[in-house]
């Protein structure tokens, strides 16, 4: 018998069979040659939210989670976040390799050169209530972006598929700045093309009559925050992307959907949720309290657990770091103490040591982008300007990998059959 092959005996009907096993993995659609009979469709896996289900192959992020490594194209995540840019960064994920000083100066001018968005985005921004959430408003123009190049529905093209990444990844910071000016009722900021990616976005927020004072440790510190949220492998949001781009639209679609992802309270809304949660509790003494809420399970700790790490993130001990180089500069986040005792109580209980719950992502950098000015609800749009990179890869990434189609789950249904139609007026 071959090695590397699973045996597997239908107690149903007695027949044996040996099904491949490569990378640790079955082909589900081995198992459809499972049946009872001619009639029978075949057996099927059962795995809701996708739970023990590789969707595809990757070469972008690797995670391991029982040992808290995060690596982009191989690259540890720690000397990522020390020594590289965004750009960079970006640039590693699609292209598998950093990039020469040749292409990144290539990479950083195309950007350069489309961060203006049309004129008719600003008209239709204004048509969203003064109220409007961030993500919905982000969501609605990056996907009407598609609207504005029609000519990105042809995702065969290599060269076209370059254009529309170089848009996106230009245009995203222009439309996420806007977001904000729109929720303070400020004037639009246009690109300053004089500035790097990183200070042109921060201008476009906080620059108050053309003018804003830089400061380059908090500039850095967002750098880093985004280089940290840039890929994840498949993660909600990312699977959005790849399987909403799987039907083979554009891209500024695909990726709305992945905004859409993120915008929920268990994804990238944690962050957010993190803040309220913060402000719920108000003082470090009520924590046991609050701790023991979440145990009889009134509610969960925002920012703790995650599907994949089983250990510390390691974004969030990243994030820990970069905390103190903010803090020195804008004054302690009067949140932070309730957070720190949160994160002492959590981590020595017994609840969360058992389900192997730490502290994630999301757990301080709603602080950090607090004290650097940002809105509460604006937090969220900060991990999709960071998250674009990896979309953008994972999708590029999908529409190579010749195995893939439309994704397409099966289903188990529950529901009734052949039933009788009664017209309305006999209905009892
Ligand atoms: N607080 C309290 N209990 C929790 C938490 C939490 N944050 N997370 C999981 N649990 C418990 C859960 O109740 C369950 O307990 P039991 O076995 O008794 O039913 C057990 O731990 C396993 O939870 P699960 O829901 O099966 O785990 P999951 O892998 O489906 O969920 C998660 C992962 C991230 C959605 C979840 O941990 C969670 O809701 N965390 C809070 C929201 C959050 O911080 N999200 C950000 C994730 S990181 C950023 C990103 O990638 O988006």
């Amino acid at each position: 018998m071959a090695q590397n092959t699973l045996s597997i005996t239908d107690n149903r009907t007695g027949k044996s069979y040996d099904v491949p096993v490569t990378d640790g993995t079955i082909k589900a659609m081995d198992l459809r040659q499972i049946k009872t009979g001619p009639e029978d469709f075949g057996l099927m896996t059962y795995d809701p939210a996708f739970m023990n289900t590789a969707s595809c192959r990757s070469a972008i992020t690797f995670i391991d989670g029982d040992r808290g490594i995060l690596e982009y194209r191989g690259y540890p995540i720690e000397d990522i976040a020390d020594k590289a840019s965004f750009l960079e960064v970006a640039y590693l994920l699609f292209e598998g390799e950093l990039p020469n000083k040749v292409q990144l100066e290539k990479w950083t001018d195309d950007i350069r050169r489309h961060t203006y968005v049309h004129t008719n985005v600003t008209k239709f921004l204004e048509g969203f209530r003064y109220d409007a959430h961030p993500m919905g408003v982000l969501l609605g123009a990056v996907g009407a972006l598609s609207t504005f190049y029609p000519d990105a529905k042809d995702i065969g093209d290599p060269v076209n598929r370059y254009a529309q990444r170089v848009r996106l990844m230009a245009k995203f910071p222009t439309i996420a700045a806007f977001c904000f000016r729109h929720a303070h009722g400020l004037p639009y900021e246009f690109p300053r093309n004089d500035l790097g990616y990183i200070a042109n976005f921060v201008n476009m927020t906080f620059s108050i009559g053309g003018k804003h004072e830089p400061n380059a440790v908090l500039q850095r510190a967002l750098e880093i925050l985004l280089i940290l949220h840039a890929d994840h492998e498949q993660n909600c949001s990312t699977s959005a992307v790849r399987a909403v781009g799987s039907s083979q639209v554009d891209p500024f679609s695909a990726v709305s959907a992945g905004i859409a992802a993120l915008y929920g309270p268990l994804h990238g809304g944690a962050n957010e949720a993190v803040l309220f949660m913060l402000d719920e509790i108000g003082t470090k003494d009520r924590v046991p309290a609050f701790v023991e809420k979440v145990k009889r399970g009134e509610g969960r700790l925002m920012g703790f657990g995650h599907r994949v790490y089983k250990s510390y993130d390691p974004r969030a001990k990243l994030i820990k770091k970069i905390a103190d180089s903010v803090f020195e500069q804008t004054g302690l986040n009067p949140k932070l103490e309730v957070a720190l005792e949160l994160e002492r109580i959590a981590l020595k209980d017994e609840y969360f040591i058992q389900r192997k719950l730490y502290p994630n992502v999301d757990f301080y950098s709603g602080l950090i982008y607090q004290a650097m000015g940002y809105p509460t609800d604006y937090f969220t749009v900060l991990f999709a300007l960071g998250r674009l990179p990896g979309w953008l890869a994972q999708w590029e990434e999908m529409l190579k990998d010749s195995e893939q189609k439309i994704a397409r789950p099966r289903q188990i249904y529950t529901g009734h059959r052949k039933r009788k139609f009664v017209t309305a007026d006999q209905r009892g």
